[in-house]
């Protein structure tokens, strides 16, 4: 079977095709190299140069390569530039998908999976989060994911093609440290910036209603997105009339202060000490997958822990940036 992998020279999308090819996947990327790099795609993997707004690319790649799937990861994902620009984030993620998902169903494709994110549920007020846990995006970013999902869903009921909308929880780690995180948007890469500046690291609010007062969250190796990805890729072969969405997630939370103390132990850099700053505006208290869904439909679950995550992460943030 051959997939088409947008967004497959980034962060996560690097890790995607890399799964996929060690199945013995056939894969082709479609990546307009915006944040995405050549050198992070195994070789002999083709690569397209394109963006998902232009049909005639996307037309030409289906075509000549016969593909069977798509999976669709590429997109803008920074929340707080989704308020400044929510015009380009609409374009970006919600018209890209449409132009993708035209040219997939004309083209005859049958099988379509979705890059979302836990972002559409906004600030859930619950233990774990469900996938029947309402929906309320915070952010453009946000509304472009869920209205995406709508999208594929629908497009998959009337055009007769299996479909996924995975939910990403917060990603870190890298298979390989060539394969690490390029961007500084998240905790685990922030903390690692100010610590070897020799600045604290900041932890943004320590009055929220949880245990110790940070933030909690649902950290995922993206080795282990990636695995959930070739799983859903198989079922989404296997049947046809799959309308699956599901959380990527642990099932376990973190706090910040508990991922400073693990990034501070695994870099052997322990001062100066974390400094609390205020909230982050539009920062939910606790977002935590339940991931009962994906294990029972996929039969997939994490297999990589948090100190896992920040070793692979450090080692790739070492390569980026060597230290003398
Ligand atoms: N944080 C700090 N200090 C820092 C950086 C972050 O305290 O220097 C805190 C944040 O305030 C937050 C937590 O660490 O409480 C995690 O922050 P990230 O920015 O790493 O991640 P978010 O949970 O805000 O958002 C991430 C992705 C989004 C995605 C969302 C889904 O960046 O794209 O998860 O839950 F939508």
């Amino acid at each position: 079977m051959t997939w088409m992998i947008t967004g497959g020279a980034g962060y996560i999308g690097s890790h995607v095709v890399k799964a996929l090819v060690d199945g013995g996947e056939q894969v082709v990327v479609l990546d307009d190299l915006s944040t995405g790099d050549p050198a992070r795609l195994p070789e002999g993997v083709r690569l397209e140069r394109g963006t998902v707004l232009d049909r005639d690319v996307l037309d030409r790649v289906l075509r000549e390569n016969d593909v069977d799937g798509v999976i669709h990861i590429a997109a803008k994902k920074q929340v707080g530039e989704s308020v400044e620009r929510p015009l380009h984030y609409y374009r970006e993620n919600v018209e890209g998908l449409r132009t993708v998902l035209e040219a997939a169903a004309e083209a005859g494709v049958r099988r379509f999976l979705f890059s979302s994110s836990a972002a559409v549920y906004g600030m859930p007020d619950v233990d774990l989060v469900t996938e029947q846990t309402e929906c309320l995006p915070m952010s453009p970013y946000g509304e472009t994911k869920l209205a995406g999902e709508w999208l594929v869903s629908a497009v998959g009921k009337a055009h007769g093609m299996a479909t996924a909308s995975l939910r990403y929880f917060n990603v870190a780690g890298a298979a390989t440290p060539e394969l690490g995180d390029p961007g500084i948007f998240n905790l685990v890469p922030m903390v690692f910036e100010r610590l070897t500046d020799g600045k604290a690291p900041l932890i943004f609010g320590d009055d929220y209603a949880t245990p110790d007062g940070t933030c909690v969250r649902d950290y995922i190796h993206v080795e282990d997105i990636a695995t959930a990805h070739v799983a859903a890729a198989h079922r989404l072969a296997a049947d046809p009339d799959a309308a699956l969405i599901l959380n990527i997630g642990r099932g376990e939370g973190a706090s910040v202060a508990e991922m400073v103390d693990i990034i501070r132990d695994v870099t052997g850099i322990t001062e100066p000490a974390p400094e609390v700053a205020p909230r982050r505006a539009g920062d939910p208290a606790r977002v935590v997958a339940s991931a009962e869904l994906i294990t029972k439909e996929l039969d997939w679950s994490a297999r990589h822990d948090i100190r896992s995550m920040i070793t692979s992460a450090w080692e790739g943030w070492l390569l980026r940036h060597p230290r003398d």
